[in-house]
């Protein structure tokens, strides 16, 4: 079963090619991605009327370069697989429009994906893929969620950000740092030269015995301290920088090990844009390491939005049996989008 998967989500056009065939884990055959970042970056954040139109200019280049690269012909898809939702309605369109239209071109079938559906099940695409069951922390730019994971098709809620995400925090502390955008990385690699015990940040709800998150207010602490500073502010940066994704980090590592407690599980999976940071990675490595569990992430370039996740989670609901397809081409989109709603378990679910 070959799938192809679009992505175009928000500000990556992403293309990939996976063999789900038999029950293993899909092999990824291809994939090719375009960023948007160097446009947006002038604005400051992604400008959704752009973001529409550069996914129409280079998404079917990117299909082209991935069937190249694979050495197969249209014509061998078995399924077009697009990302549904959630993400900026007239972006998830170009992708949607593309796959049903291929589709429909070629005959075969189409399948619509939730985005963080491919972000939590990315990590099987790496060379320590995990088994179920486990618990998902998924932090992206627009969500921060624990989730208890029991099968492909099959997501608890456990707890989520009641405000901003954990990478809408690191963009959000990173551009009044006058960072550019995307600010999360931006602020990790300044933060790898300063000092995490500088300034002392609030840590929202990390006693709240739940496993709700909220960033809302560190971003106001994060501002008030950088008023504070003034002209100092720029030679105490590397500092604030710091000190701001020590108190992200604490609270993520944090509330991951009390969901681990809380489901008895011994597996944890990180998923998601703030997956690729460098300090969250360390600190639950050392503190899985002592409590014997074990931590798998994506690999780092599939961390970010990518077409590989979408053909993958495509694949990996068709081998479950999840999906039944038809050659059927009336689409739409899902700008918003709970993941309880592609779980068999949603009445679990509190989103
Ligand atoms: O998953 P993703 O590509 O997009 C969404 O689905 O939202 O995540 C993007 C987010 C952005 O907020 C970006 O700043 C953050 O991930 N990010 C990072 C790092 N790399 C990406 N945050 C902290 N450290 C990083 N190294
Ligand atoms: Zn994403």
């Amino acid at each position: 079963m070959i799938v192809l998967g679009i992505e175009s989500s928000c500000d990556e056009t992403g293309v990939a090619l996976v063999d789900a065939s038999g029950t293993d884990v899909p092999v990824l055959l291809a994939h090719a991605l375009h960023s948007q970042i160097d446009m947006h970056q002038a604005y400051g954040g992604v400008v959704p009327e752009l973001a529409s139109r550069d996914h129409i200019r280079r998404v079917l280049p990117l299909i082209s370069e991935v069937m190249a690269q694979a050495g197969r012909e249209l014509s061998g898809l078995d399924v077009v697989a697009y990302t549904r939702g959630p993400g900026l309605a007239g972006a998830l369109l170009v992708g949607a429009g593309v796959a049903c239209s291929l589709a429909a071109s070629l005959g075969k079938p189409v399948m619509g994906v939730h985005h963080l559906e491919g972000h939590l099940l990315s990590p099987f695409l790496s060379a320590d893929p995990p088994e179920f069951p486990f618990v998902a922390l998924l932090v992206s730019g627009g969500h921060t969620q624990l989730m208890r994971v029991e099968r492909v098709g099959s997501y608890e809620l456990l707890g989520e950000s009641i405000d901003d995400a954990a990478g809408e925090a690191f963009d959000k502390s990173a551009k009044l740092m006058g960072l550019p955008y995307p600010g999360g990385p931006h602020l990790a690699r300044l933060a790898a030269q300063g000092d995490a015990a500088a300034f002392k940040l609030p840590r929202p709800l990390l006693h709240s015995g739940d496993l709700d998150f909220s960033f809302a207010g560190l971003k106001t602490a994060v501002l008030t301290q950088a008023k504070k500073l003034g002209p100092e502010l720029e030679s105490r940066k590397a500092d604030l920088a710091a000190s701001t994704q020590a108190a992200i980090v604490e609270v993520l590592v944090k509330k991951s090990m009390s969901a681990m407690a809380k489901t008895g599980l011994r597996r944890l999976v990180v998923a998601g844009g703030v997956g690729a940071n460098a300090a969250l990675r360390s600190q639950l490595n050392a503190v899985c390491r002592q409590r014997g569990i074990r931590v798998h992430y994506p690999e780092l370039h599939l961390c970010t939005d990518n077409g590989a996740m979408i053909a993958l989670a495509a694949g990996m609901r068709l081998q479950a049996g999840l999906e039944s397809l038809q050659a059927a081409y009336t689409f739409d989109v899902k700008p918003r989008w709970s993941l309880a709603d592609v779980s068999p378990t949603s009445s679990l679910l509190a989103i």
